[in-house]
């Protein structure tokens, strides 16, 4: 700063004078009166000044980029409560709770907070929650109605506030049905919309859903083309409450996902909705290959290189499924979570022990082997840990398939890698599961390490409920070392309760089964240790398991079918092995392969339950001997299908994303990894569309600089090649994807556009 001041003129006793005069001496001194040239001036903070002169004023105002409250976990409703009763002002004083007083409390703020959002204090939330005896219905009657007046002015202020389209002529001749981008999309759902619910009577929850869904459309006040006149019907929002509790429906909104009671739309209702979106969605998406530029001049022509139809002779699939496995067990897709070193292997290897599915020669074999590696305590889990380089490491890479019995289901157990490294192989199993096994450790800090912030307790749960699985058994493991102490699991059971209810759990889906996959208590017969005995007689893991409800398989449907894996079989034939998620394949089909565009034909279909050997259903994980294709045109990641109603190719599709709990924002250009089905696959944020609120799913900002974490917006994802992708609203399954980048799970999505 001296060389602008002139220092050559300068009177040295002045200056002494000034800047030691004993009342300034020792005081911390003034900006103001420091010789700033007037230029610098106004860049220079000044306390005085804070009000008219922030930081702020040369940075655009980002109001839409708000930090989220964290989402943690286990005392994150005590923690979450404190930080709001800091910010409250009303001093309302709570009176003491009993524990389970606190905890349905803290369901109430949960459910009241994403219905009404941030407008009221968490002290008047209490308040009114405790006068109407934790009773949602009744307080956000009385919240509402007292705010009435109030929730009208503020919804036409927002509409008068709402940002301008920054291009509006652009927008205009883009859009012809002339929706704003949150109008055009549907919402988001985290449920497959099927029969979810334990031990509930279909039609009565049909009835249910179908209130529950008109509910949670009104909540969200959102307008698709299809249901704009709902909303014109009722042009005030409308707020339904559903009970916390009890009810056999309840509609969540969670992050921008409205969590639909998913008990039971009959297969009919279900499908006769799913088809008629199906042809709404059909009509608006151009099925384009990308990759064959004559053909796609030819615009709607079937993408197979030789027409061909999915078998000659029409069978009534129906019919067919009702007389192969109507007498039978049901299957059930299970895939088995949690952080790494759970005991998930360990647990299920046990299981199967126990079941029966192991030999005892084998067991022993077991025994010594894991013993000459001094990995003993690993030989369970070497049931499943079938690889040299898992069971020298005690770590599982990838998933490993086995089937097993219970009463009433042949279930496909699917043992999942717990270790972050091989999240996307987790990923990859989660997506061919219909529930899920949570494996949680009850040792002593080993609970905590994976429930904290970057734990895979805490990742997987959120990831098995973002790929739509809604049924949750949480396995409580290793209670051995902790003395089977009923105030552990107590304590672990009441972090976890909180923190699946906050991803979109709802309590009743959710069983929790104290045991131990070492000792094998509690996993087939009721645990005979006197500890556990005294406090427990609930019901074991394998039954647990058993009760978990089949979801609607689509059996109906065209064929659908991601390659998991490809082999070479006999002869001159290659086997394709994967879930088949809907429709129906028996021996002498022609499927359709993409993005490749060859027809092939399936020479024989094995089940892995190994019912049904010649023919699958939805549901199945099959192995399918091919003929008819080259051999090197089969990649793991393809996609099979019926010929006649082949899966869209898309090089850009838009989005609807949830963001996680990520440190960087994403920016438009982001590149991610896309995580769909078996394939993983380079993509770009091309564009961020619009951020959403992540409750209602209304728009918040028309494009917006960066997504922080825990937002919801829609977006624009463009990759390097063509991919086989489905609507969210056509195929539940297909629709849903991850975004990846650095080793971190950065979002969940579901697809509502193709574009290209
Ligand atoms: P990843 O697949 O690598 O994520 O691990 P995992 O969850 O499959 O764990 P695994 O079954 O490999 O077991 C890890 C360690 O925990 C082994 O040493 C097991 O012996 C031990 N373990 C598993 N279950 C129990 C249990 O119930 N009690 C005790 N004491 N130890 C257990
Ligand atoms: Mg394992």
């Amino acid at each position: 700063m001296s060389r602008h001041r002139d220092v050559r003129k300068l009177d040295y006793d002045e200056e002494y004078d000034e800047a030691y005069d004993e009342d300034v001496y020792g005081h911390s001194v003034d900006d103001s009166e420091y010789g700033v040239s007037p230029g610098m001036e106004q860049y220079l903070y000044s306390p005085s000044r804070e009000t008219t002169h922030g930081f702020g004023l040369y940075f655009p105002t980002s109001e839409d980029i708000k930090e989220e409250e964290e989402v943690d976990g286990g005392d994150l409703g005590r923690r979450n409560s404190e930080d709001r009763s800091r910010h409250d002002s009303s001093g309302y004083e709570k009176p003491p709770l009993s524990p389970e007083e606190e905890i349905l409390l803290s369901s109430v703020l949960d459910e009241l907070h994403n219905i009404l959002g941030d407008q009221y204090s968490d002290a008047e939330l209490t308040r009114i929650a405790i006068t109407h005896n934790f009773q949602l219905e009744a307080a956000l009657n009385t919240l509402l109605n007292k705010s009435a007046p109030s929730a009208a002015s503020t919804a036409a202020a927002a509409a008068t506030s709402q940002p301008l389209p920054q291009r509006e002529r652009r927008q205009r001749s883009r859009g012809s049905t002339g929706v704003t981008p949150a109008e055009g999309v549907e919402q988001l759902s985290l449920s497959s919309a099927q029969p979810q619910d334990r031990g509930k009577q279909a039609p009565r929850a049909n009835a249910a859903t179908n209130r529950v869904q008109k509910e949670a459309s009104a909540v969200a006040v959102i307008t698709t083309p299809d249901n704009r006149s709902m909303d014109e019907k009722s042009p005030a929002p409308v707020v339904f409450a559903t009970p916390a509790k009890g009810g056999s429906s309840s509609s969540k909104v969670v992050r921008g996902f409205v969590l639909d009671a998913e008990d039971g739309a009959t297969p009919a209702a279900e499908s006769n909705q799913e088809d008629q979106e199906s042809k709404r969605s059909r009509s608006s998406t151009p099925v384009r290959s990308g990759f064959n530029k004559e053909r796609d001049n030819l615009g709607a022509t079937p993408l197979a290189k030789t027409p061909a139809k999915i078998r000659d002779k029409a069978v009534d699939v129906g019919s067919e499924y009702r007389e192969q496995r109507g007498e039978g067990k049901v299957l059930l897709n299970l895939v088995v979570v949690g952080h790494v070193d759970a005991g998930k292997s360990t647990l299920m290897g046990h299981l199967l022990y126990l079941r029966g599915n192991v030999g005892q020669r084998t067991m022993h074999k077991y025994e010594q082997e894991s013993r000459k590696l001094g990995k003993q305590s690993f030989m369970y889990a070497w049931v499943l840990d079938d690889t040299e380089e898992e069971r020298s490491r005690g770590v599982t890479v990838d998933v490993a398939q086995r089937v097993f019995e219970t009463d009433n289901k042949v279930v496909t157990l699917l043992d999942a890698p717990g270790h972050r490294d091989f999240i996307p192989n987790m990923i990859t199993g989660a997506a061919r599961a219909d529930v899920a096994v949570l494996v949680v450790d009850a040792s002593k800090g080993e609970f905590e390490a994976g429930f904290e912030s970057g734990g895979q307790t805490r990742e997987h749960a959120i990831l098995i409920r973002s790929l739509g699985l809604s049924q949750l058994t949480v396995a409580v493991n290793k209670l051995d070392v902790a003395e089977w102490s009923e105030e552990r699991f107590r304590e672990i059971r009441h972090s976890l309760r909180q923190f699946l209810k906050t991803i979109g759990f709802k309590d009743s889906d959710v069983v929790y089964i104290p045991c131990s996959g070492l000792t094998g208590e509690n996993l087939v017969e009721p645990g005979k240790d006197a500890r556990l005995c005294s406090w427990y007689s609930g019901p074991t893991l394998l039954q647990a398991i058993d009760q978990m409800q089949v979801p609607e398989r689509g059996v109906n449907r065209p064929v659908r079918m991601c390659a998991g894996d490809i082999y070479k079989g006999q002869g001159s034939s290659m086997c394709v092995s994967g879930r088949l998620e809907t429709g129906y394949i028996q021996a002498g089909d022609r499927l359709l392969l993409l993005p490749q565009g060859d027809v092939l034909t399936v020479k024989s279909v094995q089940t892995d339950s190994g019912g049904g050997v010649g023919s699958a259903f939805a549901g199945d994980h099959v192995t399918l001997m091919v003929g008819g294709v080259d051999p090197s045109s089969l990649h793991v990641g393809d996609f099979l299908c019926d010929p006649s109603h082949p899966i869209p190719l898309a090089t850009r599709v838009q989005a609807r994303i949830v963001v996680f709990n990520i440190v960087v924002p994403l920016i438009k250009g982001a590149q991610v990894d896309f995580h769909y089905q078996a394939t993983t696959e380079p993509a770009r944020i091309r564009k961020l569309v619009s951020q959403l609120h992540k409750t209602t799913g209304q728009l918040v900002k028309s494009r917006p600089r960066a997504l922080v974490k825990n937002s919801a917006a829609l977006v624009e994802l463009e990759f390097t090649r063509p991919l086989c992708l489905e609507l969210f609203r056509d195929y539940k399954e297909f629709g849903r994807f991850m975004l990846r980048s650095a080793g971190t799970t950065v979002a969940a999505g579901l697809i509502t556009q193709i574009l290209a």
